[in-house]
């Protein structure tokens, strides 16, 4: 897959409103942000439509899973409070669409403002990807472009990333087109050595992975999950965790420290290294060792092209650079599920209903 979408710097914003899906699907706790990646990583976008005379930004996201009912624990309210502290100097407002006067609010908008929606989840339309629901947020808000930014969600045919697209111009914003074309120069043109490090509890999501990269990656490092069951495909580019820390029952739940050693071993002379999926129950202080270690030889490797896949290892690595800022990498991908099927070469619904460019 090639990234060949039209963006935000295709469109004239002159006066006009956007309709930006973002992706906030972010962990809240005690109505506050923990995990922020998704937010700061959507600035680009939002700063870049300010700078080209956008009236308005009307912002959506979908949070958590409430199955199409209201429930505060899935307010997006706190998403849009974090944005204007990480936005000093813009308006950031917040309507419950549901409840609230959405045109109202728009109007009230100063010009370059912020409004953000209510969790589009709250409504069984949104998962449904009804047209009635697509055309009446686009109606309410006035929009005139659609701006696909949520990268994590292009894998969902919703109303917010399906009908809504079909109702207004639609381009991609500047997240979406990092992330694609990110995973583009892995998978088309990297710089070599290449080496793929697979982990993850999710064996039937990484299996095909591993398949994928076999004739493009010069080296596969795989542990987690799939490492402990074994590996049905042999080549001699995969290397295969075989010494595991296990907790009192007998599970298997890290790799051991030789096999996390000859992991990063392998790293030392690869020129792109793009891992996905933890090397063990990385949540769990005393199972992280594999994982941690490996983050850090990565965050540490100079020269290399190094790209974290989303999800849970994009968390953990988030996590550990906020203990060692010496650590960086290339990119933190925000788009875990979405990433994974974009890697894989599978559709797209959020992807494919953009405009080509
Ligand atoms: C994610 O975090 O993977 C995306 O936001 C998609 O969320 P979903 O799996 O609930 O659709």
């Amino acid at each position: 897959m090639s990234f060949n979408k039209k963006t935000i710097r295709d469109v004239d914003w002159q006066g006009k409103t956007a309709l930006v899906r973002v992706d906030y699907n972010v962990s809240i706790k005690d109505g506050k942000v923990v995990d922020e990646l998704r937010l700061r990583e959507s600035l680009p976008t939002l700063e870049y439509l300010r700078e080209h005379g956008v009236k308005r930004m009307i912002l959506m996201s979908h949070l958590g899973r409430p199955a199409g009912q209201a429930d505060p624990a899935f307010s997006l309210k706190p998403t849009a409070e974090r944005l204007a502290e990480l936005m000093p100097g813009h308006v950031v407002a917040f309507v419950d669409w549901a409840t609230g006067n959405v045109a109202n609010a728009v109007e009230k908008l100063p010009e370059g403002g912020i409004l953000m929606l209510e969790n589009l989840r709250f409504a069984p339309e949104e998962e449904a990807n009804s047209a009635e629901f697509a055309q009446k947020i686009v109606s309410e808000t006035g929009a005139d472009v659609f701006v696909q930014d949520g990268f994590a969600v292009l894998h969902r045919k919703h109303a917010s990333t399906d009908a809504m697209a079909r109702l207004l111009p639609a381009v991609a914003g500047l997240l979406v087109e990092k992330e694609a074309k990110a995973l583009d120069a892995v998978m088309e043109n990297p710089e070599r050595p290449l080496m793929f490090i697979v982990g993850g509890a999710k064996v039937e999501d990484k299996k095909p992975l591993i398949e994928r990269f076999l004739p493009i990656a010069d080296k596969i490092a795989v542990g987690g999950k799939i490492a402990v069951d074994g590996l049905s495909v042999s080549d001699p580019k995969i290397y295969v965790a075989e010494g595991f820390v296990s907790n009192a029952e007998g599970a298997k739940l890290d790799i051991d420290e030789a096999s996390t050693a000859h992991i990063i071993d392998m790293m030392r002379d690869a020129k792109t290294i793009i891992w996905n999926g933890t090397m063990g129950m990385a949540e769990t202080a005393e199972f992280s060792t594999g994982s941690r270690k490996i983050a850090e030889a990565m965050g540490h490797l100079s020269g290399a092209n190094t790209v974290i896949g989303g999800g849970d290892t994009a968390g953990f690595v988030e996590s550990l650079m906020k203990e060692d800022p010496s650590l960086s990498y290339t990119m933190i991908l925000t788009g875990g599920g979405a990433g994974l099927k974009y890697l894989l070469d599978e559709s797209l619904p959020g992807l494919e209903v953009l405009q080509n460019s």
